[in-house]
């Protein structure tokens, strides 16, 4: 939508209202009001217009469809409840397994998720999730709550087979042995009748499963063994060394790949952690070898995590919003390390962590990490997602923490209900950008500004998927003004472009079990203007466009 320039009468208009009587004066103010926003100034009319350009001469990395990974901890309600309600729950479920987040995921095209954890990987004991006598254990990380183990190897399998991802496996290096970690490896992976192999077979899976990703510890220094570089980088190639994959199928291309522990910030203690490991991996013998370095940053701005995920305004929006941006640094100063030691990029950056944390619901368990999703979780999705994007070449998986109910979920339960949040919303609309070619892009983003917050008002990333279709995606940060975008391509006749968007009333509308439609899509679509596709964004929101050539 386009606004014309106010013309000079109308403000010499205005300016004569001293002689007017008070009715008179009462209409023109109100006439003014309209004119003003019907009419904006040419500054206001420029700042509303953002050129924006896709570059489809260049095309850039691959996205890396795994940077949509998700995160399922045995924490709170993620597992049980979330996924698992057993196979006598009156809850329609397949094994076990409820069966509308199984359909839920599969509309998101899931493309891994990690598994068992989180700080609990480094207390979990895979033998008492295995066969028909369930070991019941504790997990003094999440509320000191029973673990009752009845969701444990094959479950977790089962459910990733019923929403066709791909196995992320994080083995216990903290309070487990490489033993105990080879052994779970055998038991999963070959194809061979050994011991290990056959009680696969009692317990229901004759076949081997693959396994895509391998874990070596969480955190480790921190909850996972509070251990020095060097101390993990001793237990790193121990575990690289002996937990093998013996599938098959997964000898060459298919390998797994096997992610090392990294950083969990930007402090000095973090970046020489980097710098250990990568120089390390530079100098490493044949016999052992990792092929990621994960990453861990939640948006928390301080902690003990305090925000409230419902019921704010917009000061904690645009706080929450600039914290969020500080992704990009990170992984541009993690990064520059790796690319001293691995500039061919071999190493990927894996950010199998991240999201917002925000305070837990009040009357809910503290450890069980509880929170809503708003609208302003969509943009902070879709803000991070584009910077994954941006750095496809080096980023090339990220699992957002964590995928049902605990923190920055995608679906939230209770009992036999289930919401899609808008967090969902923004990974089914960037489904299109999983495997396309990064496309350059460029724009004024102009600026935002909410007390003494200034932040990027538009964000966008531009990309080609397999058939050759160009996806375009762009963020109106503003929760107050529309944004109106001028797209331009070169060496391309767009026709026309048309595809969703996600806003919603204010920026901290939520969906509940009452009312599941507050936040959802909406069809958008762009017309032509002389030379340009003109798409108007509404404030805050997310939108997805693929434009038709
Ligand atoms: O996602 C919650 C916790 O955050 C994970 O268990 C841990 O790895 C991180 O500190």
């Amino acid at each position: 939508m386009f606004f014309p320039i106010p013309s000079k009468s109308q403000h010499t208009f205005n300016c004569r209202m001293g002689f007017l009587s008070a009715v008179q004066r009462v209409i023109l103010v109100i006439g003014s009001l309209v004119c003003l926003s019907l009419f904006p100034t040419a500054s206001t009319l420029s700042q509303q217009r953002v050129q924006l350009s896709v570059d489809t001469a260049k095309p850039g990395a691959r996205i890396d469809r795994n940077i949509f990974g998700q995160f399922a901890e045995h924490l709170g309600k993620g597992v049980y409840e979330g996924i698992w309600v057993g196979p006598d729950s009156k809850i329609p479920n397949t094994r076990g397994i409820r069966n509308d987040v199984v359909a839920a995921l599969k509309a998101i095209k899931v493309p891994n998720i990690r598994w068992p954890g989180g700080c609990f990987a480094d207390e979990y004991h895979w033998r008492k999730g295995i066969g028909s006598q369930r070991v019941v254990t504790l997990n003094p990380n999440w509320g000191g709550v029973t673990e009752p183990n009845t969701f444990g190897t094959h479950e977790f399998l089962d459910f990733i087979d019923q929403i066709g991802s791909e196995a992320y496996i994080s083995v216990n290096v903290g309070s487990g042995t490489p033993q105990e970690a080879a052994e779970w490896l055998e038991y999963l992976t070959t194809s061979q009748q050994t011991t290990l192999a056959k009680e696969r077979g009692a317990n229901g899976h004759p076949a081997p499963y693959k396994i895509a990703y391998l874990g070596i510890g969480n955190e480790s220094w921190d909850c996972g063994g509070n251990m020095t570089p060097e101390y993990y980088l001793s237990q790193l190639k121990i575990y690289s060394r002996f937990v093998r994959n013996f599938n098959p199928a997964q000898q060459d291309k298919q390998q797994m790949l096997k992610i090392a522990v990294g950083p969990g910030g930007a402090e000095t203690r973090w970046t020489e952690w980097t710098e250990s490991i990568m120089k390390a991996w530079q100098n490493h013998q044949w016999s052992w070898d990792m092929n990621g370095l994960s990453m861990h940053n939640y948006t928390v701005v301080r902690w003990p995590p305090a925000f409230a995920s419902v019921g704010f305004g917009e000061t904690e929006y645009s706080q929450i919003l600039k914290s969020t941006l500080d992704m990009e640094g990170l992984i541009n100063k993690h990064s520059a390390i790796m690319d001293r030691y691995d500039p061919q990029k071999k190493i990927a950056l894996i950010i199998d962590e991240w999201g917002a944390w925000y305070a837990a619901l009040p009357g809910s368990h503290p450890g069980f990490l509880a929170q809503q999703n708003s609208m302003r979780d969509a943009i902070l999705a879709a803000l991070n997602l584009n910077i994954f994007a941006r750095h496809a070449d080096r980023v090339r998986g990220a699992n957002i923490a964590q995928m049902i109910n605990v923190l920055q979920a995608m679906i939230l339960t209770d009992k036999d209900k289930m919401v899609l949040t808008p967090t969902y919303y923004v990974f089914k609309m960037y489904v299109p950008f999983q495997d396309a070619t990064f496309l350059p892009v460029t724009f004024t983003a102009e600026t935002y500004t909410h007390g003494d917050i200034t932040l990027p008002r538009v964000d966008a990333i531009a990309a080609k998927d397999a058939t050759g279709k160009l996806w375009l995606e762009m963020t109106n940060i503003d929760p107050n003004s529309p944004v109106e975008i001028e797209i331009s391509m070169n060496g391309l006749n767009a026709k026309s472009a048309s595809g969703e968007t996600l806003t919603a009333p204010k920026v901290d509308s939520v969906n509940t079990f009452e009312a599941p439609n507050t936040v959802t899509t909406k069809p958008v679509s762009a017309k032509f203007e002389g030379s340009k596709l003109s798409i108007k964004l509404e404030p805050k929101s997310v939108t997805v466009v693929s434009i038709d050539q």
